[in-house]
């Protein structure tokens, strides 16, 4: 078996722990959830949510992965032996590789869009919607678009921790910061950006809800990669120098900033198109933005084609960050738990996925009326992972380690042995002990009633 190796540098751990929270979640569905839940407020409710309930759980999970130095499932089951706790880890991965057999689904699409454009033909199309609905719905091209993106994903997963993971995140992390501030810069410039502002600023609390307040914890879990052992396997790779609490921080803080610079780009630029919807729920940078590119710049075709090039560019190096820590996570568990090389693992997890990735791409078009539940493939993963299972498993992370965990370890994890004071533990402590399992068990409730 190999050497395990740990990140090289601080700023990798950083780059790399982020490069997995920031992903399809801010830039695709946060600005959808701000759209369908009347913009400010959301967001201030949203900003509540990371602060309270995010970021604990980030910390707990990087306690339990840098403490034990392992994959998630065998983590569990060291810090658990023989007891129910055991099974956390298992969902974690599990859910972990069902989310990934879905996301590369969509990355395949935003691969298809990032070539589509360079090629200059979204700006030539007429009818947005019919062009999305049949390409999703395509028998076989949506796949090659998903093996083609797996590919990606199953080389740099391959090519080990350092070299591989660290190395990318290093290189596309700044370059995905870059074209943020390059695109909000141009948002800003077009007529009518100005609505798009106030919009994203002035908060309207009539319009907040408990059911807000509900979607946005649910968005901010999603968003942070949390509780699905990813974050956990990365915390494994973590030397005893790793300041716990201010990684998690940094995490929380960057995560949340493309978050809202995403929305920043895409509500300027929506706004400023007459007759498009704000509220135009998941289509919104497949078929509302395209279409935006193409009316906004009229008059500046290359403004336009660059504009709409970078923004599929950021979307595509997003979702490969996020893509890969999923992969991580379960080649982990297999590379760890078998002995097999590093190679044959990642081979064994991005075939295994890929199975899953056809059905649920299947699902969009020729699958379309196999129903489980009466949902479709796609948005049964998404329900069981995201709706059920996520949620569950941060409840039980968190009183995994606010009662099971000896108290004294885990201040010892969270301060480095004593050497970095971390003053708001007991703070922390009564966070995850009580308030996010109760704040999560509504959410859960919620969702089951709705
Ligand atoms: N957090 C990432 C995003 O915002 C995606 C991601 C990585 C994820 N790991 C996850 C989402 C686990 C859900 C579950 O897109």
């Amino acid at each position: 078996m190999e050497v395990r190796k740990n990140f090289g540098s601080k700023l990798g751990v950083v780059l790399a722990a982020a490069g997995s929270a920031v992903g399809l979640g801010n830039v695709w569905r946060f600005p959808t959830e701000v759209g369908n839940n009347g913009g400010a407020a959301f967001i201030l409710i949203y900003l509540l949510c990371v602060i309270l309930i995010g970021a604990p759980v980030m910390l707990s999970e990087f306690v339990v992965g840098r403490h034990t130095h392992t994959n998630t499932i065998t983590a569990y089951r060291r810090l658990a032996p023989g007891s129910w706790w055991r099974f956390e880890g298992v969902a974690g991965v599990f859910v972990a590789f069902l989310i990934l057999s879905y996301y590369v689904v969509i990355s395949g699409w935003t691969l298809y869009y990032l070539i589509e454009s360079a090629r200059g033909s979204l700006s030539t199309d007429q009818d947005f919607t019919a062009d999305f609905t049949s390409f999703v719905s395509h028998p076989w091209i949506p796949i090659v678009y998903a093996v083609l993106f797996m590919g990606m994903t199953h080389l740099v997963v391959a090519r080990g921790v350092q070299s591989g993971i660290e190395r990318c995140s290093k290189l596309m992390m700044p370059l995905l910061l870059l074209i943020i501030v390059v695109l909000v810069g141009c948002s800003f410039q077009m007529p009518g950006a100005h609505d798009g502002l106030s919009f994203l600023l002035k908060p309207d609390f009539s319009k907040v809800t408990t059911r807000v307040i509900l979607s946005a914890m649910g968005q901010a879990f999603f968003s942070l990669s949390i509780a699905m052992g990813c974050l956990c396997t990365y915390a494994s790779y973590f030397s005893s120098d790793t300041r716990l609490v201010r990684t998690a921080l940094n995490v929380s803080i960057i995560d949340t900033a493309v978050a809202v610079l995403s929305g920043f780009i895409i509500f300027p630029a929506v706004f400023s198109v007459a007759g498009v919807e704000v509220n135009a729920g998941p289509g919104l940078v497949f078929i509302t933005l395209p279409h935006v590119f193409q009316m906004a710049f009229s008059s500046y075709p290359l403004v336009g084609y660059l504009f709409s090039v970078l923004f599929y560019l950021l979307l595509l190096l997003a979702a490969l960050t996020s893509a890969i820590s999923l992969h991580e996570s379960v080649t982990a568990y297999v590379l760890e738990s078998t002995g097999m090389s590093r190679q044959k693992a990642t081979l064994v997890v991005s075939l295994s996925c890929l199975v899953l990735s056809v059905a649920c791409s299947l699902s969009f078009g020729p699958w379309s009326e196999l129903k489980v539940f009466g949902m479709t493939i796609f948005e049964l993963f998404d329900f069981a992972a995201s709706k059920v299972i996520m949620l569950l498993s941060g409840i039980v992370i968190c009183l995994f380690v606010g009662w099971r965990l000896d108290k004294k370890m885990v201040e010892a994890e969270v301060t480095n042995g004593g050497t970095v004071p971390f003053r708001l533990f007991r703070f922390y402590l009564f966070l995850i002990r009580f308030v996010v399992p109760i704040v999560i068990s509504a959410i859960f409730v919620n969702e089951l009633l709705r």
